[in-house]
Parts: C-alpha cells; sequence; structure tokens
C-alpha cells in the first residue's frame, strides 16, 4: 500500500489561496518556499491529519501553468510516501508508469528526495522517500 503524504493543489495566486483556504479551516504549515529550479512557490497547509500543498509559478515558463492554464486552480498530484524511491520507481515503471521528472531534492520538504511519475489511468503522481 502507498500511503498518501500529501495532495498538491495548483493556484495562480499563492497568497490570494493560502488567505482562502485558512478561511476553510487550513493552517499554514511552514514558511513559503520558492524553487527557482522547479519554478514554483509552495505553502503547505494542514487540515487535521491532511497535508495540502498549494503551488503556484514563478514564471511563465512554470510547470504548473499547463494545469493552470487548461483548468484554473485544481488538484494537481497526488504524493506518496515510499520507503525506498528508486526501488518503487523500477516497480511502478515495470506496470507502465512514464517516469516525469527524476529524483531530485524538494526543497519545500528538508531535501527529501522526490520524482514524479505519470500512468493515464491514474494521472500524475510523486513519490517521496520516507
Ligand atoms: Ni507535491
Amino acid at each position: 500500500m502507498l500511503k498518501i503524504h500529501h495532495l498538491g493543489y495548483a493556484v495562480q495566486d499563492l497568497e490570494a489561496s493560502v488567505d482562502e483556504f485558512k478561511r476553510l479551516g487550513y493552517d499554514q504549515r511552514g514558511d513559503t518556499t520558492r524553487d527557482w529550479e522547479r519554478k514554483v512557490a509552495i505553502q503547505f497547509m494542514t487540515n487535521g491529519p491532511y497535508l495540502i500543498e498549494l503551488i503556484a509559478p514563478l514564471s511563465s515558463d512554470s510547470p504548473v501553468n499547463n494545469i493552470l492554464s487548461k483548468v484554473g486552480n485544481s488538484p494537481y498530484h497526488i504524493c506518496y510516501e515510499v520507503d525506498n524511491i528508486d526501488a518503487e520507481i523500477s516497480r511502478l515503471s515495470g506496470e507502465t508508469y512514464i517516469l516525469i521528472e527524476n529524483t531530485s531534492e524538494a526543497l519545500a520538504i528538508g531535501k527529501r528526495k522526490v520524482a514524479f511519475l505519470y500512468h493515464a489511468d491514474v494521472g500524475l503522481i510523486e513519490l517521496i522517500n520516507s
């Protein structure tokens, strides 16, 4: 079983969305991270046991602009926590997942290793090493 770590949520205007999610009862967790390599600004928010990641573009060629231009603010990916990210990538690749972004350090999550994969029947998923 893959344990859900967080839900990634694409937003156009980070500050406005942080305020609006607070009105829904979410709390801010930590500070905003600006990841210039990935060209996204990230703010984690909690709602009880649930963790969501608000992701906003830092530039016009940010990868998150793809979904924003198609559907606007919306869920973007589900992130799963795994014990061995390399082994999990191999396993999922064998199940016809496509590796979209190979492992790198996530600035917003204590530089833990993350990777993104895609499957036509599932959509975009993120893996994070525990
Ligand atoms: Ni994420």
